[in-house]
C-alpha cells in the first residue's frame, strides 16, 4: 500500500481562514468534521436526469455507492454533471459528448476529491465521463446503470432494434399506429438503458474489458438487486484504490485497450465503440489508430448471440454468464495480465466464470458467427477510413457495385426518400452527405437511412448505405459509416454525384468510387463547402475545434490531460 497524502487534505486539512471556509460550509449539510477530515473523499459523478430516462434511477444507485464508501472508511460527495439522454436531446447527443467531458474534468480537478465513481448509462454518458476523468487521472471506478429488462410484445421478446423493424413495417402498411403505441409501453417496461448490444451496452462492456469496473458490471440488469450490490462494492473498492493510489493511467495500458477491442468484436459491439475508444485513448495518452481496430479483431469470431447482430438481449447475456464468461472464451487472445481497478489482472475477473447457455455465449471453437467486430474500410471515397459492422450486414451485399443515389444533406434525404419518382432500386448505393462531426454539426445517428418506401413494399430489407454520419448501436444493415474526411471539409464523399458507380469490397476492406484521381480533383476544385457554421456558444467552439471521425471526434485542445494539480489558489 502506498503512503500518499490525501489530495483532499489540501482543503480540509488546512488551518486558519482557508481551512475554516473549506470545512464550515460542509458543516451546513449537518456533517461533523471527522466525517471528511483525513478520510478519502470520493466524488460520485452522477448523470442522473429525468431528461435521461436511461439514467433516471441513478440517485438510488448513488445511495448504494455511498453505503459502500462509508463502509470502507471514506466520505462520499455526490455531484451532478450535464447528462446526455439519447432519446430527447436535439440535434444529437454526440454534439455534447465533449462538452460533458469538460464538465467532468473541471468538476473533478476543482474539488477536494481523492477518488471518483463514474455513474454511466445512456450511450454518451460513459465515454464523456471516462474522457473527462482521464484528463485528471485520479483513482476512478466506473459503475454502469444496467440495461432494461427484455420487452414483451404480442408474445415476442423485443428491444430497441425492433424500433427500426416496427418503423419499416408501419411504412410498408404491415403495422398500425395503435400497435406502435402498444409496443412503446411493452418495450420500455423497466428502468435502465437499451436492452440490446447497442451503444450503451457496448460502452458498459468496454469499461469492463478495459478493467475500469468490477467483474459483471456490464450485464447485470438495471432492475436486478445485484446492480445495487455491485454499486455498493464499487464504493468500497474506490476507497481502497485511493489508499493504493491506483490511478486511471495505471489501468488504461495499451494492453487494456487491445482487450477492449477484442472483447468488442466478440460481443458484436456498436460502431460507436471506435469513435469513443479513440477519444479515450487520446485523453490518457495511448497511441491508438483506427487501423488497430481491424487488426485486433481479425482472429476473433462473434460469440455473443445478441441483437442487433443476433437474437438475444442483455438480460439473457447476464443469465448466461455475462462478460466474464465471454472473456473466458477469449483467454487465448486477451492480455491476461492487464491490471484492473480491483488491483488484480483481468484474468482474475473471468477465470472462475461459467457459461450457462451456449446459445447466448458461444464457445470460441464453435462461434455464433465467424465474422465479427467492426471493419475499417479505405479507398478513394474515404482516404482516412470508414467503418462497417459486418455481423449486422447482409452477406450478399458486402461485395457490391451500384449506382449512387445521393442526398446532399439530411433535409434532402427526408424530403425525397419516399418520393415515388426517386430513381432508386435495390442495387443502388444510397449516399448521405453533410452529417459528419463538423458539417451537421455533431455527427448524428442517421447513417442507417430507411429503405425507400417503394422498395420496402417490394420486400427489400437491406441496401448499401454510405454516409459521414454514425448509426445507432441498435441499428443494422449493410451500412458504411464515419466516412473521413467528411463532406463539409472537402472529403471525396462531397463530390459524389447521382449515377457514379460505387464499389464496396469488404473482402479487401475497400470503398471506392469509380472515378479517376483527375476527375475527383476537378470536381473538388468546383466544390463550395457549405457547412452550416454557428456564430456563437458551445457549438461555435465545437465546430472550430472538432477533429474528424477517424481521430475520435474530440476537440483538438482537449487531447491529453492537465492532471490533478491546481496551480493557483485564491483562498
Ligand atoms: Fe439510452 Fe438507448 S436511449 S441507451
Amino acid at each position: 500500500m502506498k503512503d500518499k497524502k490525501l489530495r483532499s487534505s489540501e482543503w480540509f486539512g488546512r488551518t486558519g481562514k482557508d481551512g475554516f471556509i473549506y470545512r464550515s460550509w460542509m458543516k451546513n449539510q449537518g456533517i461533523p468534521a471527522h466525517e471528511f477530515k483525513g478520510k478519502p473523499v470520493i466524488g460520485i459523478c452522477n448523470t442522473w436526469s429525468e431528461l435521461t430516462p436511461c439514467n433516471a434511477h441513478f440517485r438510488e444507485l448513488a445511495e448504494s455507492v455511498k453505503h459502500g464508501i462509508y463502509e470502507a472508511g471514506g466520505f462520499p460527495v455526490e455531484f451532478p454533471v450535464m447528462s446526455l439522454g439519447e432519446t430527447l436531446i436535439k440535434p444529437t447527443a454526440m454534439l455534447y459528448r465533449n462538452l460533458v467531458s469538460m464538465d467532468v474534468e473541471e468538476s473533478i480537478r476543482a474539488n477536494p476529491l481523492d477518488g471518483v465513481v463514474l455513474l454511466c448509462g445512456c450511450d454518451k454518458t460513459t465515454p464523456a465521463l471516462i474522457m473527462g476523468a482521464c484528463s485528471v487521472n485520479i483513482p476512478t471506478i466506473v459503475v454502469s446503470g444496467g440495461a432494461m429488462l427484455t420487452g414483451k410484445f404480442q408474445g415476442h421478446d423485443i428491444a430497441t432494434s425492433d424500433v427500426w423493424r416496427f418503423s419499416q413495417a408501419q411504412r410498408a402498411g404491415r403495422m398500425s399506429e395503435e400497435e406502435m403505441n402498444i409496443a412503446e409501453a411493452c418495450m420500455s417496461r423497466s428502468r435502465g438503458h437499451c436492452a440490446v448490444m447497442g451503444t450503451a451496452s457496448t460502452m458498459a462492456v468496454m469499461a469492463e474489458a478495459l478493467g475500469l469496473t468490477l467483474p459483471e458490471n456490464a450485464a447485470i440488469p438495471a432492475a436486478d438487486s445485484r446492480r445495487k450490490v455491485l454499486a455498493h462494492l464499487s464504493g468500497m473498492r474506490i476507497v481502497d484504490m485511493v489508499r493504493e493510489d491506483l490511478k486511471l493511467s495505471d489501468v488504461l495500458s495499451p494492453q487494456a485497450f487491445e482487450n477492449a477491442i477484442i472483447t468488442n468484436a466478440a460481443i458484436g459491439g456498436s460502431t460507436n465503440f471506435i469513435i469513443h475508444l479513440l477519444a479515450i485513448a487520446g485523453r490518457i495518452g495511448i497511441n491508438l489508430n483506427i487501423d488497430d481496430f481491424d487488426t485486433g479483431t481479425k482472429a476473433v469470431p462473434l460469440l455473443a448471440n445478441l441483437q442487433p447482430s443476433g437474437k438475444y438481449f442483455m438480460e439473457d447475456l447476464y443469465y448466461a454468464g455475462g462478460i466474464p464468461a465471454v472473456m473466458k472464451e477469449l483467454d487465448g487472445v486477451l492480455n491476461k495480465d492487464a491490471l484492473t481497478v480491483t488491483g488484480k489482472p483481468i484474468s482474475g475477473h473471468y477465470q472462475n466464470s461459467t457459461c450457462y447457455n451456449r446459445d447466448v455465449i458461444a464457445a470460441i471453437d464453435a462461434p455464433f458467427n465467424p465474422i465479427a467486430g467492426i471493419s475499417v474500410l479505405k479507398g478513394n471515397l474515404c482516404e482516412h477510413g470508414a467503418v462497417m459492422k459486418p455481423s449486422a450486414a447482409t452477406a450478399a451485399l458486402m461485395q457490391h457495385t451500384g449506382k449512387a443515389v445521393v442526398f446532399e444533406n439530411i433535409d434532402d434525404y427526408k424530403a425525397r426518400i419516399d418520393d415515388p419518382n426517386l430513381d432508386v432500386d435495390e442495387t443502388s448505393v444510397m449516399v448521405l452527405k453533410n452529417v459528419g462531426p463538423k458539417g451537421y454539426p455533431g455527427m448524428p445517428e442517421v447513417g442507417n437511412m430507411s429503405i425507400p418506401k417503394k422498395l420496402l413494399e417490394k420486400g427489400v430489407t437491406d441496401m448499401v448505405r454510405i454516409s459521414d454520419g454514425r448509426m445507432s448501436g441498435t441499428g443494422f444493415g449493410t451500412v458504411v459509416l464515419h466516412v473521413s474526411p467528411e463532406a463539409s471539409v472537402g472529403g471525396t464523399i462531397a463530390v459524389i454525384q447521382d449515377g457514379d458507380l460505387i464499389e464496396l469490397d469488404f473482402k479487401n476492406r475497400s470503398l471506392n468510387v469509380q472515378l479517376s484521381d483527375k476527375q475527383i480533383a476537378e470536381r473538388k476544385q468546383q466544390l463550395v463547402l457549405n457547412a452550416d457554421m454557428a456564430s456563437r456558444g458551445y457549438v461555435y467552439l465545437y465546430q472550430q475545434h472538432v477533429e474528424q471521425a477517424h481521430l475520435g471526434a474530440d476537440l483538438d485542445f482537449l487531447k491529453g490531460g492537465s492532471g490533478s494539480q491546481i496551480h493557483k489558489d485564491s483562498h
